[in-house]
């Protein structure tokens, strides 16, 4: 049902072999309508974590909050990897912010670009804020019980002709760098950067997570305000910090209060 794997691709796995494991395990698809939709039907039909999917274009690419993904073909890296059905790695809020940081981290070690993490799990560059990539985790299950979760993983690599809503805030990596970039090292390091967060979890270690996020989200606490909405009442606070368990902490009228994840507009040093 899959392509066969591009030659870049097929070779950077083969290099990557003895470290990637299972998370070497790749499918490649010229064209889908979401890479996550087909890790989703993967998962579902019992494929082992590691298990991901790559596509060169997204019919329907989708992002977080209900929004869509921009993915015309070739521009970006549409990467979705299924995380461990009975023993998933920790909460989802830290699988999420894990995952973040696991593309940022890759990025930068490919690019040497100075990417920051805008919470949950934005990848943005510069001031303002640009966005440069994204993650939407979604999970498999049955009710309340969660078999897996896919880690969808979108990158914005080459310049593109953005949609009008998002032209002013959306970057990618051949912009940023004033070179194209070569998706395959990315790939690579997404999926041993991703194993890597997945362990740190499984072994109990969120908090070496939560450092991490950090170190690469520290910015968005310094000067940054978020607006949210509370029984239909809009908020707003100043961003503060975040809790071990992932949640964002906002300093709102002298109190300190957590938010979850997909709640908050950030309004300084981005354009959500
Ligand atoms: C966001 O809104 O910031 C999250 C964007 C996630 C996009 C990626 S691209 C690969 C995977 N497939 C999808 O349909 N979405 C995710």
């Amino acid at each position: 049902m899959s392509d066969p794997l591009p030659p870049d691709l097929a070779a950077a796995l083969a290099a990557a072999d003895a470290r990637l494991g299972p998370f070497g395990r790749l499918y490649y698809f010229s064209e889908v309508d979401s890479t996550n939709d087909v890790a989703l039907a993967l998962a579902a039909a019992g494929a082992p974590e590691g298990t991901s999917v790559v596509a060169d274009l997204q019919r329907a690419g989708r992002g977080r909050r209900g929004r869509s993904w921009f993915s015309p073909p070739g521009a970006g890296l549409y990467l979705s990897v299924i995380v461990g059905a009975a023993q998933r790695a920790g909460p989802l809020s830290l699988l999420t912010l894990g995952a973040g940081v696991a593309a940022a981290d890759a990025v930068a070690a490919v690019t040497g670009l100075p990417v920051e993490l805008k919470w949950p799990n934005d990848l943005v560059i510069g001031r303002p804020w640009r966005k440069l990539a994204g993650v939407l985790c979604e999970s498999v299950g049955l009710g309340a019980r969660v078999d897996a979760v896919v880690v969808g993983i979108g990158i914005n690599l080459r310049t593109a002709a953005y949609p009008r809503e998002i032209a002013d805030h959306a970057t990618s990596v051949e912009t940023e760098l004033g070179r194209p970039v070569d998706r395959a090292p990315i790939v690579i390091e997404c999926l041993t950067r991703l194993q890597g967060a997945v362990d740190t979890l499984r072994d109990g270690r969120g908090e070496t997570i939560c450092q991490a996020w950090r170190r690469l989200g520290r910015a968005g606490f310094e000067q940054a305000s978020v607006r949210w909405h509370d029984e239909g009442r809009e908020r707003r606070g100043m961003a503060r910090d975040i809790d071990n368990a992932g949640a964002l902490v906002v300093e709102c009228e002298g109190q300190m209060e957590r938010l979850i994840a997909g709640e908050v507009t950030w309004d300084r040093l981005s354009h959500d």
